[in-house]
């Protein structure tokens, strides 16, 4: 069976971006793959993070996983910071990646910009994005377009550590969803639809309640033509819209635009309420009995436990055929 690592910040409720982009592509590869489902905390407090809040965020992030759909019979989720090997092992990434490269990241550029004081760790956050993958041997990296240039930095790393070190590290490919691999923001459809954005009107969660998701779509900026037409460029508004619409409903975008031919934004963004209300009523249900219960700390465990085995074992092989410590067989 090959292997799949992915991870989600618990940086504030996960977001419909978040959901399509990349959660809904865990749940349908968990049958075919030996997956490893990270919540990485510590790639969170790479920008300030309130401790009480964090905490919350991080068990909520853990049932939602479970909520959607993660099986833990089939699935190893566990916390990052629960595994010690990812910190070791990004320092050992850090070594190998260049600053000039990690410079260029357009995250970096665009969460630095215009701050005052920037976290050394803003720079150096793709290396330990290498390590959380290359410590599982992974095969294949589900996430969503936003993270396709750290994904080609993990590969250089990974070939240049190998190159010089010798194979230890599978090289990983990215996988991206069929659609919906960028859902933008709903205020401002040209920017993605982000965790961290301050305006929540522009961003959908699993949890809000029917009627928030009803406001939230009824508000979402569009454009004055009245016409269902996918068209980036132009219409990027109801361009997203209907690139929500078709993952959730399964209908393409033409069938959508043929459905909708002379009706306008209104009956189109309420049939698009109720279809994203409809995809989240049940994960709400299990996710409020999963917060009250204890399983939710024995899935946790057993998954540190996992995670632990496998990511030693290759830090082990890393520090090995770098040197360090004494010689080990
Ligand atoms: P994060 O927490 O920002 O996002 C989690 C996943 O959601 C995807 N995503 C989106 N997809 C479509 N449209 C959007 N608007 C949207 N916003 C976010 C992301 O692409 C991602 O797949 N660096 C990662 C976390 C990480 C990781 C890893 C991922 C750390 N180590 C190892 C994979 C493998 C991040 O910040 O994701």
């Amino acid at each position: 069976m090959k292997t799949i690592f992915s991870g989600i910040q618990p940086s504030g409720t996960i977001t419909l971006g978040n959901y399509i982009g990349a959660m809904k592509q865990f749940v349908e590869l968990q049958d075919e793959y030996n997956c490893f489902f990270c919540i990485v905390d510590q790639h969170a407090i790479t920008v300030p993070q309130d401790p009480v809040s964090l905490r919350q965020n991080i068990r909520s992030l853990a049932a939602l996983y479970l909520a959607i759909g993660i099986n833990p019979e089939k699935a190893t989720l566990f916390i990052q910071s629960e595994v010690p090997a990812h910190a070791q092992a990004g320092w050992i990434m850090q070594c190998i990646a260049y600053i000039g490269e990690l410079e260029r990241m357009t995250q970096f550029k665009d969460k630095s910009q215009g701050k005052e004081a920037v976290s050394a760790s803003l720079l150096t956050y793709p290396p330990l994005m290498a390590a959380d993958i290359l410590l599982y041997h992974t095969d294949l990296v589900p996430v969503g377009e936003d993270q396709k240039q750290h994904m080609e930095l993990t590969r250089d790393l990974a070939e240049r550590f190998n190159k010089k070190y010798g194979e230890v590290f599978t090289i990983p490919d990215i996988r991206l969803p069929k659609a919906g691999a960028r859902i933008m923001s709903l205020q401002e459809p040209t920017k993605k639809m982000s965790k961290s954005d301050p305006n929540k009107k522009s961003v959908i969660t699993p949890l809000d309640e029917p009627k928030q998701i009803e406001k939230k779509i009824k508000s979402a900026v569009t454009d004055s033509e009245g016409i269902v037409k996918f068209d980036v460029a132009n219409k990027p508004g109801i361009s997203n819209l209907l690139s929500i619409y078709s993952v959730l409903s399964n209908k393409s975008i033409q069938e959508l635009e043929e459905m909708y031919q002379g009706k306008g934004y209104g009956a189109f963004k309420s049939d698009l309420a109720e279809v994203v209300i409809h995809e989240f009523k049940p994960i709400q249900e299990k996710y409020y009995h999963l917060m009250e219960s204890s399983e939710l700390d024995d899935i946790l465990n057993r998954g540190a436990e996992k995670a632990n085995q496998v990511a030693s074992s290759t830090l082990k092989e890393m520090e090995h055929a770098m040197g360090l410590g004494r010689s080990r067989k």
